[in-house]
């Protein structure tokens, strides 16, 4: 039986990425969602014109991994794309900043991104995609943000390697670099300053339609929108004395 499996899918980007693959790749069998909102699976599950399995849990916990392995092995299942979308943001001076709110963070963007991979990897067959969502933020420094932003360089760096490690086995790794998307990420991250946000934001549907396109080609990073392109090529060429300085400003920390 043919899937994909899709972490994070109860809102924002993860979601969007059930709706899309739903509608593009009809010959998938099942789509198979996680998260830990079980009422916001359901509504999912409605709305999709193909059948869904919900998988309900925490990613930190050991219990989620346990029962998609048990499935996995019991099903006969082969992943044609892994979707890692999980993820949060917490905007905290690290100085000032709740260490479970700031070590959360590493738990679930870098922890479970990395467990959950590792858990698919033998299930994933010849010519399957795997797309992992880092952020523009894994660019560069970021002081007010620093953990999150390590841990996305985290998921940039380890979707690179991954990449070339499995190679071999013609499966693809794509790294999903946003800039601030419309999702419910900033109600838990805090918001950021609206005169940047509406300058530079985009919409779910537009990321997720960018990075299924730059994952069919084959591409190992996906930014989309010309000032996240910019963003990208700036951090390449800027030091990263100067970079973080900027980073400081922009994020208003003094
Ligand atoms: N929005 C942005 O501006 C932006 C920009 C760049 C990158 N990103 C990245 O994009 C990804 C998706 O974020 P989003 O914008 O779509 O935010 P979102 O709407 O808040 O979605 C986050 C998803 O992650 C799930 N999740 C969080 N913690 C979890 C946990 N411990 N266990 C299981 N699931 C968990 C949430 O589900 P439950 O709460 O139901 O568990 C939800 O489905 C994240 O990795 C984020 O870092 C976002």
């Amino acid at each position: 039986m043919k899937i994909a499996l899709i972490t994070g899918a109860s809102s924002g980007i993860g979601r969007e990425f059930a709706v899309q693959i739903a509608k593009l790749y009809r010959n998938l069998d099942e789509i198979w969602v996680t998260a830990r909102r079980a009422e916001r699976l359901e509504q999912l599950k409605k709305e999709l014109d193909v059948r869904v399995k919900i998988y309900t849990g925490n990613l930190c916990d050991d219990e989620i991994y346990n029962k998609i392995e048990a499935a996995l092995k019991n099903e006969n299942i082969e992943i044609r794309m892994l979707v890692n979308a999980a993820g949060y943001g917490k905007m905290e001076k690290v100085d000032a900043g709740d260490p479970k709110e700031q070590c959360g963070m590493l738990d679930v963007n870098c922890r479970a991104l990395t467990r959950m991979t590792m858990l698919c990897i033998p299930f994933l067959s010849s010519g399957s995609r795997i797309v992992n969502i880092a952020s523009a933020a894994a660019f560069c420094p970021q002081p007010g943000f620093a953990v999150y932003a390590a841990s996305k360089s985290y998921v940039y760096s380890f979707s690179l390697a991954l990449g070339a490690e499995l190679e071999k086995r013609s499966i693809t790794v794509t790294t999903v670099c946003p800039g601030p998307v419309d999702t419910e990420f900033f109600e838990r991250a805090g918001a950021l300053p609206s005169k940047e946000k509406a300058a530079v934001r985009a919409s779910a549907s537009e990321v997720v339609k960018q990075a299924l396109l730059d994952s069919v080609n084959r591409k190992t990073i996906s930014v989309y929108g010309m000032p996240m392109k910019c963003a990208r090529i700036f951090a390449g060429i800027l030091s990263d004395r100067l970079l973080t300085r900027i980073m400081k400003r922009i994020n208003h920390i003094n």
